[in-house]
C-alpha cells in the first residue's frame, strides 16, 4: 500500500498531467504577469550569465526558462514529473535544452553533474521537498548554486492574488500548510485543483544546512513603488509579500 507521502506525490501528478494543456496556454501566452512583470527578472538576475554552466531546471513544467538558460548558453536538462509537460517542453522549436520525464525526489543523474539547480514554483508543489533537497546537493558540484522561488512562506493565503491579505496563524504557521485552490491566471481557471505547500521559513534553514547547502541570500521579489502606484492590477494582486527567491550555495 502506498504510504501518505507517496500517495500525496502521485496525486500531485495526476493533478499536472490533467493541467499540463492549461499550463502550456498560460505560459506561452504569457499571460501570468507575477512572471512576465515580476519574478523571471528576479529569477534571470540571481542565476546571471551562465554561458558554460550545466543547469538542472528542476520542475520546469513546459520549458520556457530552461529555453531561456540555453539560449543564454547554458547546457540544460530539465525534469518534470508531468509527462504533458515534458512533451509539450521536448516539442518545442527552440527546446534547446534536454527534458527528462523524473520526479526531483529520485533525480535519474550522477553525483557532482550541476553548477546550478533553479527550482521556478516548484517547492509549493512538494508536500515534503527534504527528498528534493538531498537529491540536489547530491547532483550539484561543491560550490554550485541551488536557486528556488517560490510563495513567500509567511504571507501567502488563499486568494491572494485575488487581493486577500489575512495573517497566518501561528499553529498554521508552524507546520506544513496546504491551500487547495484552482490557478485563475487572467480569468482562466485550471481544470485540476491544485494543492500549494507551505512552511515555515526555519524549515528552509534547517532542511538546507542538514543537507549541505549555506544560505547565500534571500530576496522577496516585489513590485515597484510606481508599479504600486500607477497600475491598479498590482494594487489588487499583491497585497503583501507573496515571494522568496533563496540563493544556497553547496559546500
Ligand atoms: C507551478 S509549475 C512550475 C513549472 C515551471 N517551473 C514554471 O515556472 O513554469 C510546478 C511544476 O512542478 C512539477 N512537479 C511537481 N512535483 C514534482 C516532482 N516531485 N518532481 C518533478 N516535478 C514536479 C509539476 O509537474 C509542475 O510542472
Amino acid at each position: 500500500m502506498e504510504d501518505t507521502a507517496e500517495a500525496i506525490a502521485n496525486l500531485t501528478r495526476e493533478r499536472w498531467e490533467a493541467n499540463a494543456e492549461y499550463w502550456v496556454r498560460v505560459i506561452r501566452e504569457g499571460r501570468d504577469r507575477y512572471r512576465t512583470d515580476l519574478t523571471d527578472a528576479a529569477v534571470l538576475d540571481a542565476v546571471g550569465a551562465c554561458a558554460g554552466l550545466r543547469v538542472l531546471d528542476a520542475g520546469c513544467g513546459e520549458g520556457y526558462l530552461a529555453r531561456r538558460l540555453a539560449a543564454m548558453g547554458a547546457d540544460v536538462t530539465g525534469v518534470d514529473a508531468a509527462q504533458g509537460l515534458i512533451d509539450a517542453a521536448s516539442s518545442h522549436p527552440a527546446a534547446g535544452a534536454t527534458f527528462i520525464r523524473a520526479s526531483v525526489d529520485d533525480l535519474p543523474m550522477e553525483d557532482d553533474r550541476f553548477d546550478l539547480v533553479l527550482c521556478n514554483h516548484l517547492f509549493s508543489h512538494l508536500q515534503d521537498p527534504a527528498p528534493a533537497i538531498g537529491e540536489f546537493g547530491r547532483v550539484l558540484k561543491s560550490g554550485g548554486r541551488l536557486i528556488l522561488l517560490t510563495l513567500h512562506p509567511c504571507f501567502y493565503v488563499v486568494n491572494s492574488e485575488q487581493g486577500a491579505m489575512n495573517s497566518v496563524p501561528a499553529a498554521q504557521y508552524f507546520a506544513s500548510r496546504g491551500i487547495d485552490q484552482r490557478f485563475l491566471v487572467d480569468g482562466l481557471e485550471s481544470p485540476s485543483m491544485i494543492t500549494s505547500w507551505l512552511r515555515p521559513l526555519e524549515y528552509y534553514a534547517g532542511t538546507l544546512r542538514d543537507a549541505g547547502f549555506v544560505i547565500a541570500d534571500l530576496r522577496e521579489p516585489h513590485p515597484t513603488e510606481e508599479q504600486l502606484r500607477d497600475d491598479p492590477w498590482w494594487r489588487k494582486g499583491f497585497p503583501t509579500a507573496m515571494f522568496m527567491l533563496l540563493i544556497a550555495e553547496r559546500r
